[in-house]
């Protein structure tokens, strides 16, 4: 019982960091199953989730229902991406490294792209090699490049507040980037810089094989689907990188600069969420 309290307490906390609506819960409001929170048809995220499709582009087409979808179903299916796999017969060594590790390894030594030129340290990303899900951001910003770590800065500890609500906390998560070196000033990786560097994603999305793939931001969405669709048009369906699902949402620098996007946020991340099982 004080278990159901102590979740429905994490989750509301939860959801005031993410923008979501004040919400008071009536005496003894604990029926609730221990460790389904806010998960369940009728919790306080699900009244979350009921607005935004409408008037978003690709929500609606591929909808047959002419009823309102209830939350607990899933968006549509929308874009593929296959890209080819490692050539057994090339001796390219990213496709053929055998572990994180050895990626890892490889992205220190790599000065395939400019972006080597003004790094202190590369990123390569981190997390368990058996995560169930795996985030992308775009590139390592101040902090990322001083330590080596990914999601570290200011927008890392949103990522990581992210996590905690949908309850996969951050060890338990795969988290790296588009690019392994920092752009200057921060600025958007150009495309040849992201055309060198992904195929040290591909890799690591190989050997990971997570059960969802969180693209946090356009950079990471354009990249992982192979589109120039806006993130706004990406939003709310079910996508596909070589048949893992792919959510895409808001990145987490951008909803610093604006809290409105907390909450779609909140319902993107539930629906990877839901997706992991
Ligand atoms: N922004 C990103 O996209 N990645 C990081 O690692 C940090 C900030
Ligand atoms: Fe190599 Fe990627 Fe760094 Fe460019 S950004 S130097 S491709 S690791």
């Amino acid at each position: 019982m004080s278990d159901g309290r102590a979740l429905a307490r994490a989750f509301l906390e939860q959801q005031r960091l993410l923008g979501g609506d004040p919400v008071i819960l009536p005496d003894g409001a604990t029926q609730g199953a221990p460790g389904t929170p806010g998960l369940r048809p009728g919790s306080v995220g699900a009244q979350a989730t009921a607005t935004p499709t409408s008037g978003t582009p690709g929500a609606s087409s591929g909808n047959t229902s002419a009823r309102p979808a209830p939350a607990a179903d899933l968006p549509p299916p929308g874009l593929s991406f296959d890209p080819p796999g490692g050539d057994l017969f090339s001796n390219d060594p990213i496709p053929q490294a055998p572990s994180l590790a050895a990626i890892a390894q490889l992205v220190a030594a790599c000065t395939t792209c400019r972006l080597c030129e003004g790094r202190r340290h590369t990123v390569p990303g981190e997390g368990p090699g058996d995560a169930q899900l795996l985030v992308v951001g775009e590139g390592p910003g101040r902090v990322e490049d001083e330590t080596g770590r990914p999601f570290v800065g200011p927008a890392g500890e949103l990522l990581t507040k992210i996590l905690a609500a949908i309850e996969l906390p951050r060890e338990r998560v795969f988290i790296c980037n588009i690019v392994k070196c920092r752009p200057p000033e921060n600025r958007q990786p150009q495309y040849d810089e992201i055309a060198a560097c992904v195929p040290y994603l591909f890799r690591q999305i190989e050997i990971v094989k997570p059960k969802v793939i969180l693209a946090m931001g356009g950079t990471a969405a354009q990249t992982l689907l192979n589109t120039k669709q806006s993130l706004g048009a990406l939003r709310n369906q079910v996508h596909r990188f070589r048949g893992t699902p792919v959510i895409v949402t808001y990145h987490p620098a951008a909803l610093l600069r604006n809290p409105n996007w907390k909450k779609p946020t909140w319902d993107d991340v539930r629906i990877a969420r839901r997706l992991i099982g």
